[in-house]
């Protein structure tokens, strides 16, 4: 055989050895047999291929970036099939698709087959059950729901639909409060919630969860600017200086200091940071109900609040911290103190049979709701989560400017009354 020949066979023969890694490291990776039945040890089972093979091979040409996305994340690294996700749990209904039977909408119960203790502890904090009936109230849970929520968040799930909500109207509702509160949906499996709202789909990750900007999709604005006040706090300005050298994806269960110097909201609120326990309940840690218009402490307030500190501590010594604290307390009461007295005025007007008994249709109704929804709430988150700016011009500057606004206004309703 001529020389040319047998190097061209060599050549072509390297070049579908080359290919055919290429295209199987394309493939959706292999893993842990333990996980979702779909595997027999080591090797991967008919069951795999189909499901995880079949569905990439087709998804790849029909929405590649959803393709694209699964095979960066941890599950495809450990062996979660597209299918594993997908299938209908108890309570869906399926539907044919493409020779598969997949479900028709996934819910946190497709996710909580998998991670029972996440979705247990998600399911006790207010991104639940409470966060849905701040818009719609209890209409729409069982009676089991309710009584379960009820048990750690009294009172804050048995209640009417909102009055502000219900006078915007329903296209307002759905693209608005919704959009937010729907970290609580109550679903038609019986489950609660979507945990996407944090992981997203396909990427799944702790990386995006711990991003400041993951949790802002909601918790911004000026009713709950949170990831504004953390933007201009030397944890966020810090945080923007060393995000590309922190290792956001560190496991949760051995994330430590050296992983994150600088806490994100997820760090405060949620993490484990060296060795602390780490929980998908966002209350625990809370000593007030600081969205309230008169902040009164929580039921757990000492442990909340010593959680809380525990994850100071790991980076702060102890008088700062204390220092802190009684500071930002001292906000929560003289911040209670200037909305009572906003109250009062409304509450004497009312007495007094000045204003209608419907909400939200006089003018100094909206005044009040301001000063207390948008001002009092950013003096008291700014003064928790270090934002100097919010407690002054956003905070307690408006809070004189509506105090003085509704004193002027309360004053010239009496008057219109008395026919001065
Ligand atoms: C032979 C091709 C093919 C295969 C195999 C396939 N799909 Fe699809 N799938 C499609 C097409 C086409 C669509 C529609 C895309 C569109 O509407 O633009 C789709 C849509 C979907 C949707 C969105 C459905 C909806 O209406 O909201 C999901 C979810 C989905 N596929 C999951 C899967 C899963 C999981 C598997 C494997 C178990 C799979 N697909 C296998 C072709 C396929
Ligand atoms: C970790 C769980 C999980 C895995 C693994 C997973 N998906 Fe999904 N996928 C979801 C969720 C959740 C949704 C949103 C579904 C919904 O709202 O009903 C979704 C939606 C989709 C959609 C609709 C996208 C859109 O925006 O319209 C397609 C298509 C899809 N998945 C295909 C796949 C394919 C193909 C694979 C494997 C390569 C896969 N998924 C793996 C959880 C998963
Ligand atoms: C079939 C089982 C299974 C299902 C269903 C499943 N997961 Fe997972 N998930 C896993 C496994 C296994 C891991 C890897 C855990 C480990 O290595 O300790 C994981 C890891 C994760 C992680 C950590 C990723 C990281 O960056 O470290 C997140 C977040 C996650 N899953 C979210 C979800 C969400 C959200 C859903 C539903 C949309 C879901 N999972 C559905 C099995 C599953
Ligand atoms: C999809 C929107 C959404 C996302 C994303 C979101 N939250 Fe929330 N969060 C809410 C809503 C709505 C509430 C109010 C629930 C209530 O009190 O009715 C809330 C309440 C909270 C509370 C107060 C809980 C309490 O007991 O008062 C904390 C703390 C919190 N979230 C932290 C976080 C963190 C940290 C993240 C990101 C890792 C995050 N949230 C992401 C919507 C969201
Ligand atoms: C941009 C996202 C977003 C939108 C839109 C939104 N909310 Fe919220 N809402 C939140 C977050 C985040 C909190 C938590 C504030 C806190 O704990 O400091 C919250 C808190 C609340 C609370 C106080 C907590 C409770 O359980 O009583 C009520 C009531 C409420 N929202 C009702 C509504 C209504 C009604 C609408 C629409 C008219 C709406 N929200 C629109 C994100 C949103
Ligand atoms: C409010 C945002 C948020 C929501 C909603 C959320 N997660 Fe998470 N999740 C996180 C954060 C943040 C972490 C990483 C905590 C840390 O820093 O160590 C995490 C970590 C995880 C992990 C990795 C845990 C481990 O120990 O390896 C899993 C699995 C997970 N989440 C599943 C879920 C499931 C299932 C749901 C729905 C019931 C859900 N998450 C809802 C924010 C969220
Ligand atoms: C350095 C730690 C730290 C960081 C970072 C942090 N928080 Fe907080 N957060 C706190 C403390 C402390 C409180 C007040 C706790 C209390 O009530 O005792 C608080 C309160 C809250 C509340 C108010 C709950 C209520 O009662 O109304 C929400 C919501 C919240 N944080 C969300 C966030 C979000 C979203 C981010 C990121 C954009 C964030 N936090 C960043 C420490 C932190
Ligand atoms: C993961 C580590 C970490 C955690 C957890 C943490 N911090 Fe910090 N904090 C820092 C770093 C780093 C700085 C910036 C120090 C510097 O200027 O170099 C800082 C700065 C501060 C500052 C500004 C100090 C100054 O003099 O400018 C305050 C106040 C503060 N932290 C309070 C808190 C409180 C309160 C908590 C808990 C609710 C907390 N921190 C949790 C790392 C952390």
């Amino acid at each position: 055989m001529p020389f040319k020949a047998v190097f061209g066979s060599v050549v072509i023969g390297s070049a579908l050895i080359v290919a055919a890694f290429v295209l199987n490291a394309r493939r959706p990776g292999i893993g842990n047999p333990s996980i979702g039945g779909a595997f027999l040890a080591g090797q991967p089972s008919a069951s795999f291929v189909r499901a995880t093979g079949k569905c990439a091979e087709c998804h790849r040409q029909e929405t590649a970036a959803v393709v694209h996305q699964y095979e960066m994340s941890v599950h495809a690294a450990k062996g979660v099939s597209c299918l594993d996700c997908h299938q209908a749990v108890e309570g869906q209904t399926e539907m044919a698709h493409s020779g598969f039977l997949i479900a028709g909408q996934l819910t946190a119960a497709n996710c909580k087959s998998c991670h029972t203790t996440e979705y247990e502890q998600y399911l006790r904090s207010r991104h639940a059950a409470p966060a849905w009936a701040a818009v719609s109230g209890s209409q729409d849970f069982t009676v089991e729901q309710i009584a379960f929520s009820e048990r750690f968040h009294p009172g804050w799930v048995d209640r009417p639909a909102n009055a502000l909500a219900l006078l915007e109207g329903q296209s307002a509702i759905t693209k608005g409060c919704i959009e937010c509160h729907d970290i609580g949906k109550p679903n038609l499996d019986g489950s609660i919630g979507s945990c996407t709202a944090c992981h997203a789909r396909h990427i799944a990750s702790v990386r995006l969860a711990r991003r400041p900007e993951t949790c802002g999709q909601c918790h911004m604005g000026p009713d709950h600017a949170q990831l504004e006040i953390y933007h201009e706090s030397k944890h966020g300005v810090l945080y923007n200086d060393l995000k590309y050298f922190m290792n956001l994806s560190a496991d949760p269960k051995q994330l430590t200091t050296r992983d994150m110097s600088v806490p994100t909201c997820a760090t405060c609120h949620m993490s484990g940071l060296d060795g602390l326990k780490v929980t998908h309940d966002t209350t625990e840690r809370l000593s007030y109900w600081l969205f309230a218009d008169i902040s009164d402490k929580r039921p757990a307030f000492e442990r909340g609040q010593a959680e809380m500190k525990e994850v100071c501590l790991k980076c702060h010594a102890q008088t700062p911290i204390d220092t802190f604290y009684r500071e930002a307390e001292q906000v929560v009461s003289d911040t209670n103190e200037k909305v009572r007295i906003a109250a009062e005025i409304i509450q004497g007007l009312r007495d007094e049979g000045l204003l209608t008994p419907e909400p939200f249709d006089e003018p100094i109704e909206f005044v009040y709701f301001d000063l207390w929804h948008y001002y009092g709430r950013t003096a008291k988150h700014g003064a928790f989560m270090g934002g100097a700016d919010f407690v002054q011009w956003h905070g307690n500057y408006e809070l004189l400017l509506k105090t003085t606004e509704l004193k002027k206004m309360a004053e010239e309703i009496r008057a219109k009354h008395e026919g001065r």
